[in-house]
């Protein structure tokens, strides 16, 4: 089954041919990045007017590069929720359309899915199993029992850590995004030079929370309550200081996720998942549990159109198809 994958929900355009399950003929991603870091962060407007702009040529690309013909696709699959409404309406109605013209069916993604089963890209994955999505916009932690069959355990009351990170970085002047950069700048700094607080409740169980966390390095920084400002050398040890914070309450509640529910499988989506402390942390310390955490390839990590149409594959196969009436949403329906 060739299917074409359209991912346009937030500040990525992507498009791409998979041959389900694994087979990918092309995966092209057009960042927009360079275009929002100027204003610290996504701007819905420009997302919208970038979407319309390189989609179709991100189309295109895919195509050409798989050697492929648009007329052999056997179904489309497009995110249709969870994001920017602007992006995913230029995404589902260039979807929409071409099903329309070529006679193919239609499939609405939720991003998230998308995101979970991004591991399935790289080989079979195994259930039951518990999978995090961390990126910009989620903190969720799921337990699966088959790709389409998945249970929301714990959500954020706040921010989503990349959001944290991004945050984060701006406090500390860093470029956004900010996980990449704050990343790079604990590669200089003492991880334990501050004490913050980890982003869970002291239970370690429900649901995760980044304010406290997110204010105690801005205290840092601005001197308040009480505390004299950082010293700008010291910026490379709140970096790392925050980064571990963070870190330990994602794999804290992943591995108390893992157990409670006794897997052996632990999977991980989103742009945090790029994150080298997360991933070295996670795999070792799951390791020592006789779990296995598993990591996509970084490209399947980070927002992408391959994810989208590996999820459309094993909708299609269930028989999921979308109506061409079918709305995009802000929201999710694997919760948030
Ligand atoms: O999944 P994604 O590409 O888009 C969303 O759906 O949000 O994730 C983007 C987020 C950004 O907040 C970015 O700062 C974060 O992922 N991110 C990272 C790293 N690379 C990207 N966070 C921590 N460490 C990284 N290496
Ligand atoms: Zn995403």
């Amino acid at each position: 089954m060739l299917v074409l994958g359209l991912e346009s929900t937030c500040d990525e355009s992507g498009a791409c041919l998979l041959e389900a399950p694994r087979n990918l003929l092309a995966n092209v991603v057009r960042s927009q990045v360079p275009s929002h870091s100027v204003f610290g962060g996504v701007v819905p407007e420009v997302a919208s007017r970038l979407h319309l702009q390189y989609l179709a040529g991100a189309l295109e690309e895919a195509l050409k590069l798989s050697n492929r013909k648009i007329q052999e696709v056997d179904c489309i699959a497009a995110s249709n929720r969870p994001g920017l409404l602007g992006g995913l309406l230029v995404g589902t109605t260039l979807g929409k359309s071409l099903a329309y013209s070529l006679g193919k069916p239609f499939i609405a993604v939720d991003h998230l899915l998308g995101h979970l089963l991004a591991a399935d890209l790289d080989g079979d994955m195994h259930y039951p199993c518990v999978a995090g999505i961390f990126s910009g916009a989620h903190s969720n932690v799921y337990i699966g029992q088959s790709p389409l069959d998945w249970k929301l355990l714990a959500r954020t009351r706040d921010d989503a850590p990349g959001e944290a990170f991004d945050k984060v970085a701006r406090i500390l002047g860093l470029p956004y995004p900010g996980g990449p950069s704050i990343q790079k700048s604990a590669e200089n700094g003492d991880e334990n030079a501050y004490d913050f607080p980890i982003p869970l409740p002291p239970s370690l169980e429900g649901d995760f929370s980044f304010s406290g966390l997110k204010t105690s390095v801005l205290y840092q920084v601005r001197g308040q309550a009480g505390k004299t400002a950082a010293a700008e050398g010291a910026y490379p040890d709140l970096a790392a200081s925050f980064q571990r914070a963070a870190v330990e309450g994602l794999v804290k509640r992943m591995l108390q996720a893992a157990e409670e529910e006794s897997v052996k499988a632990i999977y991980v989506g989103g742009g945090v998942a790029a994150n080298k402390k997360l991933r070295e942390e996670l795999t070792h310390r799951a390791e020592s549990m006789g779990i296995r955490a598993v990591f996509p390839t970084f490209a399947f990590c980070m927002d992408n159109a391959a994810m989208i149409a590996g999820a459309g594959a094993k909708l299609a196969e269930a028989g999921r198809f979308s109506s061409l009436n079918e709305d995009v949403a802000t929201g999710s329906v694997l919760g948030m």
